[in-house]
């Protein structure tokens, strides 16, 4: 199992972590692994569910009983279709949040092992690097300026039917990063020998392009 390859691709809200990972799982035919919708699953059960934030025991328990699945691009909690709803900001927030417990951490543990299968595995989150898939061939860690990515969140939220302000979402990024980056536990800094890729200049396939060719020039 150790030999089936991974791609970690890891950095903050809106660096195009996601974009990038699933074109990059794509070009390669790989399975790909959105570990950001695994605690956003877990917050919008607890938002339902009126758990509070602050008893831990029933948030790591939430995260432990997380009946999700994965079709395609679509994204399940129980049987229901929650594609659209996991993307909303306050759920992100809520995510952030319950995300920085190690309790919560643990309980998802095994269910990302799980999704590394042959013939390879492009993951992407926080910790894929560091914590989840250490042993990864290739470790990126991609950034972009503020104000890239508070545009980049801005367009998506629009596109999705969500109304939004630039203002709100920066000072909601920022507040996002800091909580991310001060963490405790599995804390997100670049994995050590990942490559890093600041994509605040660079279109999505660039960016894409970039990763496969640092894949392809480690040789397998
Ligand atoms: O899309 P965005 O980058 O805003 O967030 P996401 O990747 O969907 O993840 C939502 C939240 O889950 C993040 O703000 C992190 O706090 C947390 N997360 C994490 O702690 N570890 C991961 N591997 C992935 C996400
Ligand atoms: O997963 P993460 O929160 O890091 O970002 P995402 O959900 O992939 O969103 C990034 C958004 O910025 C998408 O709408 C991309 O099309 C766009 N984008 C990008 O991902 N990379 C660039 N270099 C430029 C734009």
């Amino acid at each position: 199992k150790a030999k089936i390859p991974v791609i970690a691709i890891d950095g903050p809200t809106a660096s195009g972590k996601g974009t990038v990972a699933q074109k990059v799982a794509q070009q390669l035919g790989f399975h790909y692994l959105d570990s950001g919708a695994l605690y956003r699953l877990t917050a919008l059960s607890v938002l339902r569910r009126g758990i509070a934030l602050d008893d831990e025991h029933a948030l790591a328990k939430a995260a432990e009983h997380l009946h999700c699945h994965f079709d395609g691009a679509h994204i399940f909690l129980a049987n229901e279709d929650v594609t659209q709803a996991i993307r909303a900001e306050e759920v992100g927030n809520t995510a952030s949040r319950i995300a920085a417990l190690i309790t919560v951490r643990q309980a998802l543990y095994a269910l990302q092992l799980s999704f590394r299968k042959s013939p390879g595995l492009v993951a992407d989150g926080r910790d894929m690097g560091t914590v989840i898939f250490p042993n990864a061939r290739l470790k990126v860690f991609l950034t972009a300026s503020v104000e890239a990515r508070a545009t980049r969140r801005y367009k998506q939220l629009i596109d999705k039917g969500f109304s939004a302000n630039i203002e709100d979402l920066s000072r909601d990024l920022k507040e996002r990063d800091e909580r991310d980056m001060s963490r405790s536990s599995a804390p997100l800094k670049p994995a050590e020998g990942a490559y890093h890729l600041d994509t605040s200049d660079m279109t999505a396939d660039e960016a894409v392009q970039q990763v496969l060719s640092w894949y392809a020039a480690l040789g397998h």
